[in-house]
């Protein structure tokens, strides 16, 4: 096999000009102005979600060190630990293309703070897997010591696949690690980004790879939600980077709060039997069955007499007799629900000939906006919840202000009077 010998990329003005004209810099929310083409952007992990992820590291269970990302795109999410934890970074890119993007974002993370990092740090054009070769040439460009505090690597996927082998993944974890090992000592902290559709027998294989390298490593799995149904990142957190438990939900609101749930996987079960008006129903965050978290939030929410009506999908359903309480916990508990009111009416269908009668349904109860929270063929779901809206303006005059949604339950649809 050829080693690629790899280039350091200078940040100079030949970079800055190529990097203004292939993808010129762009600001998202609080981030620096990156530069990131349409095609890396699909890769790049958001600046919002970049520095989140940051801070749930502590600093002080790190080496001493830089942090390497060994297939590092546009070098974001390295340029957010560089930035949070105030540790120089070393990136590695292997097309040639994106490479320099990745210099001058770096560059510009690290002067927007004046951060003494930034001097140490350097994105080398070539191949992640080829750990000595890569070491050798940051160590002739850097006087100190190479010592490495934490590895990130977030490897690309096949495009637009729902699912996808370990092997696809590039650059490959095994080949990845076992050519960093050296380097990493024996409890090393790596962060190792996943696609969040693996299957589970694939995530038993990524901590079988890493426990063939480091034996009795500690390990947490991390989903990250940002709300909206689904899961956005997964990544297993070893070593010095592991939390104290096997694994952590994390909670990114709108306004760049964090809630975390951490605990052991335990597989919440659905327990279906009629829902009945009178009931309080919960649309949880599908985040919390997937990580093995729904039963450790649902003891957090305080309140007795719960029960899982479904827990598959994009909408698993919680029934209760009484309002959840959300306990102490209030903001952290409330993160993980999608929609949550009382059951006011049941029905056992919806189509367009039963809208009017569900208008007519929801109105009575003092609902004047019903949104349809259920699994409905997408080409169809828009018609009907426009013919919806529209049956409901006739009831306009009506003393109804509450918005409401229809959810499904084991035993039908549910019309729910949200809560404010
Ligand atoms: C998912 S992207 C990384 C995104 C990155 N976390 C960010 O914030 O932009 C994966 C990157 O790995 C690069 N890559 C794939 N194989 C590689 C290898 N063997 N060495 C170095 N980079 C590699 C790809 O070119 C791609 O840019």
């Amino acid at each position: 096999m050829t080693i690629i010998q790899p280039v350091v990329m200078f940040p100079d003005d030949n970079a800055r000009a190529y990097a203004e004209s292939t993808a010129p810099a762009h600001t998202e929310g609080r981030s620096p102005a990156l530069h990131v083409t349409e095609d890396m952007r699909r890769l790049a992990t958001p600046w919002s979600v970049a520095v989140a992820k940051a801070k749930l590291l502590d600093s002080n269970r790190l080496q001493q060190g830089i942090i390497l990302d060994p297939a590092c795109g546009s070098a974001t999410q390295l340029a957010a630990l560089c930035t949070t934890l105030q540790r120089p970074g070393l990136g590695i890119e292997l097309s040639g293309a994106v490479a320099p993007l990745a210099a001058i974002n770096l560059e510009k993370c690290g002067q927007t703070a004046n951060e003494d990092w930034s001097e140490n740090s350097r994105i080398l054009w070539g191949d992640g897997t080829s750990a000595e070769i890569i070491m050798q040439t940051y160590h002739q460009h850097i006087e100190q010591s190479p010592n490495i505090a934490l590895l990130h690597v977030d490897p690309a996927r096949p495009n637009d696949a729902q699912q996808h082998t370990l092997d696809e993944m590039q650059p490959r974890l095994d080949d990845l690690l076992n050519s960093w090992k050296p380097y990493l000592g024996k409890n090393p902290a790596l962060i190792l980004d996943v696609s969040p559709r693996l299957l589970d027998n694939q995530r038993t294989e990524i901590v079988d790879i890493v426990s063939s390298i480091w034996n009795n490593v500690e390990m947490t799995w991390q989903w990250l939600t940002q709300g909206r149904g689904r899961i956005d990142r997964l990544s297993l957190w070893v070593g010095g980077a592991a939390g104290s438990h096997q694994c952590r939900l994390v909670r990114l609101t709108k306004t760049g709060e964090v809630h975390t749930i951490e605990g052991s996987f335990q597989q919440s079960i659905a327990q279906p039997s009629n829902v009945q008006v009178g009931e309080h129903l919960v649309v949880a965050d599908p985040s919390l069955i997937a990580s093995g978290l729904g039963e450790s939030w649902r003891e957090m929410c305080a309140s007795s007499d719960t029960r899982w009506d479904t827990v598959t999908g994009r909408r698993p359903t919680l029934i209760s007799s009484e309002k959840i309480h959300h306990g102490d916990v209030y903001e952290k508990t409330h993160s993980m629900i999608q929609t949550s009111g009382e059951v006011v009416a049941l029905i056992a269908k919806i189509s367009d000939k039963s809208i009017p009668e569900i208008a007519d349904i929801a109105s009575r109860k003092g609902i004047s906006s019903l949104k349809l929270r259920c699994s409905l063929d997408p080409e169809i779901q828009p018609k009907l919840q426009s013919q919806m809206d529209r049956e409901l303006r006739q009831y306009s005059d009506y003393e109804s202000s509450h918005s409401g949604f229809i959810a499904e339950t084991n035993n039908g649809y549910a019309i729910c009077k949200e809560y404010n």
